[in-house]
């Protein structure tokens, strides 16, 4: 149990994005597994909340504002926390912007809005964090979504967006490997209780459809997925580098492909003839 919980002891970890849903539960499983966390978003009072409850887990938890699409403002907040920190041995990029759209009537700026958010956003940060990074030994972590490998009605801003994430993470991986800095991407899947769900299942309805079209019939949880990021960041997976891991539940193989009442139905009745 010792063990488990010093996974990360030591390490410093910065999370953008890390003051609301996904990333919230990442930076406080890093926390709880030892890191020294800060995180960064656009929105003071989340921030401020945020920081406030890092701080529990660890007093030296620190919060920074700023915007992911301003690399000056992500290039400031990763200096200040490298300042006290130390070099960083781990990055998570995971702020995004989502809305449904159908592309037939969303306006080019806010096409460019989630790009400049979710792709340039990762880019800024991780281009800003890199002569501050440990090497070798730093782990870099994109989040991305199911829209980078499947086309959805209405989110082609969100597919071509985290398209450019994976292969982002991809190419990273290429070049930042020699030096010992690993680049991963995590898809999660549906995730209880964000602000991803809650606009893009806006009814009770929607949402059981997408749980029953689940192989393990539910969503899953932010806790699922930071123990991914864990995994990914601790020595554990020290020669996993480029890969996009799902946290999914297995929705990505297009539902539970369950044919078992057919087949049941096949059988009574052959039992029959
Ligand atoms: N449908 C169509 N277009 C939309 C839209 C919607 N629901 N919401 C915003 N846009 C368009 C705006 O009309 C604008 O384009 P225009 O200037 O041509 O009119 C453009 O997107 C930028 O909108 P704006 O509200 O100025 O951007 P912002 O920077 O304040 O907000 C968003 C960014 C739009 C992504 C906003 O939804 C946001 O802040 N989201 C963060 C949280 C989030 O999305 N979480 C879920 C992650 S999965």
């Amino acid at each position: 149990m010792t063990f488990v919980a010093n996974l990360l002891a030591g390490k410093t970890a910065f999370v953008a994005g890390g003051t609301s849903g996904i990333n919230l539960a990442i930076a406080r499983g890093l926390a709880t597994y030892g890191a020294r966390v800060g995180v960064f978003s656009r929105n003071p009072e989340r921030v401020a909340h945020a920081t406030a409850e890092l701080q529990a887990i660890r007093p030296d938890a620190a919060g920074f504002v700023g915007d992911v699409r301003d690399y000056a403002s992500a290039e400031q907040a990763l200096a200040a926390f490298h300042a006290t920190a130390g070099p960083i041995d781990i990055v998570v990029s995971g702020a995004a912007g989502n809305f449904i759209c159908p592309a037939n009537q969303l306006s080019p700026n806010g096409f460019r809005t989630v790009v400049d958010i979710d792709l340039m956003g990762t880019f800024n940060v991780l281009r800003a964090a890199y002569p501050m990074l440990r090497r070798p030994g730093a782990s870099l972590i994109n989040i991305s979504a199911p829209q980078s490998t499947e086309a959805f009605w209405g989110q082609a801003h969100v597919s071509a967006a985290k398209a450019g994430v994976d292969m982002l993470t991809k190419s990273l991986a290429v070049e930042w490997g020699r030096e010992g800095i690993r680049v991963n991407g995590i898809v999660p899947g549906p995730i209880e209780g964000t602000e991803g769900v809650s606009r893009l299942a806006p009814t009770p309805e929607i949402r059981e459809a997408w749980e029953k079209g689940n192989p393990m019939q539910r969503m899953g949880t932010g806790e699922e997925v930071a123990n991914t990021a864990l995994f990914l960041c601790s020595a554990a997976a020290s020669y996993v580098n480029g890969t996009i891991i799902y946290c999914d539940g297995g929705q990505v193989l297009g539902g539970p492909r369950d044919y078992s009442e057919s087949w049941h139905a096949l059988q009574a009745a052959a039992r029959t003839k």
